[in-house]
């Protein structure tokens, strides 16, 4: 009886093809209602005795099953999990899926990084095109015919446009002023970033470069909001909070007063460290609209003021991401734009940081 009941459990064990089965075999066996239970139940019946031999018996018979249902279970529960790992199989000898390649170029990085510290400050962008007119490169910013500043541009000058117009690659984006002003009623809030020309190649100019421009009008703009301003900019765009900018008289025949503006600096072993530190650097050129400007503008000069300011992207990219030669901005050397290249989902925001 026994032993027929150990070889049929057994078997059963051994056939059980998953836990769940295993279980089944358990509870038929050695559960409740099952067979080695009824058995012991029986024992109550027997004399004293056969119900030892029997009891004993039984027991080991217990015993051996339990021994058995672990090892199948443990069998069992070792091939789920090895057929877990075989359908779930990773061939890590596979590449990875590539990085994104490309990268913002440094220009764009920059420029997205000043829009987004203007626009933050209400400031609008406006554009002008490339080939501009004589007139809003230099007549209309008050440089007259024959001024002695145009010769300070080293223009490029375009054959003639079919009116007669003399016509240039823009030296500057200053004409950008005038088309706003021409076109929108103040209050104006511009800031335009570009391409502009010069005939001129070294380490540090290029004929081609960026500028980008800045124009405010209003009834009661002052020298005051044109400081705070630019100041404010070069703090965030240099992202250093005690930067030092200083503020020197100079002449633009486009403003009047006009100034350049110095950040603070550090000069040592051929290295330029922008901060706190005693030397000064010269950034970009300002000051308030001049009221003849305004005048060329159809805006009055007696009811609305200005200021502007200028500056060159490459070189405030330059010293922002130590960038030691402009003319490898133009290159288009994929090794250079790798190193100096921006990650394309990283969008400069003021509020998560302006370059990570
Ligand atoms: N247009 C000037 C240049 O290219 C830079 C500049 C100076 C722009 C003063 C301005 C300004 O708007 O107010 O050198």
């Amino acid at each position: 009886m026994v032993d027929t009941l150990k070889a049929e459990t057994l078997q059963a064990i051994e056939a059980a093809a998953d836990p769940a089965g295993l279980e089944e075999v358990r509870v038929a066996v050695l559960g409740k209602k099952g067979r080695v239970t009824g058995l012991m139940k029986d024992l109550g019946g027997l004399d004293p005795e056969e119900r030892k031999a029997r009891g004993a018996a039984l027991n080991r018979l217990k015993e051996e099953i339990t021994a058995a249902l672990d090892a199948r279970k443990a069998e069992l529960q070792g091939g789920a999990l090895a057929a877990r790992l075989e359908s779930e199989r990773l061939d890590v000898t596979l590449p990875v899926r590539p990085a994104s390649e490309g990268r913002i170029h440094p220009i764009s990085q920059t420029i997205d990084e000043i829009t987004a510290i203007f626009a933050d400050m209400g400031f609008v962008v406006a554009e002008g095109p490339d080939i501009e007119s004589d007139f809003y490169n230099f007549t209309a910013l008050n440089i007259p015919p024959e001024h002695p500043a145009r010769q300070m541009h080293d223009t490029f000058y375009l054959p003639d446009a079919p009116d007669g117009g003399r016509r240039v690659l823009r030296t500057h984006t200053s004409p950008v002023q005038i088309r706003t002003m021409r076109s929108v009623k103040p209050p104006i809030r511009i800031i335009a970033p570009g391409r502009t020309y010069r005939s001129d190649y070294d380490m540090t100019h290029t004929p081609m470069f960026h500028q980008v421009e800045a124009l405010v009008v209003d009834e009661a703009t002052h020298m005051g909001h044109l400081k705070g301003c630019i100041i404010e900019f070069c703090r965030a765009f240099f992202d250093i909070d005690d930067l030092p900018v200083r503020f020197r008289p100079s002449f633009f025949p486009f403003t009047e007063p006009s100034a350049e503006v110095d950040i603070g600096c550090m000069r040592s072993g051929g290295e330029l460290k922008i901060g706190a530190y005693g030397d000064w650097l010269e950034i970009m050129g300002c000051g308030m609209v001049h009221p003849k400007v305004l005048d060329n503008c159809g805006i009055d000069p007696s009811r609305y003021q200005g200021f502007a300011f200028g500056m060159g992207i490459e070189r405030i990219a330059m010293l922002k991401y130590g960038i030691p030669d402009l003319r490898t901005f133009f290159e288009a050397d994929l090794r250079w734009l790798k190193h100096y290249g921006f990650v394309p989902l990283d969008q400069p925001s003021l509020a998560v940081g302006l370059s990570r």
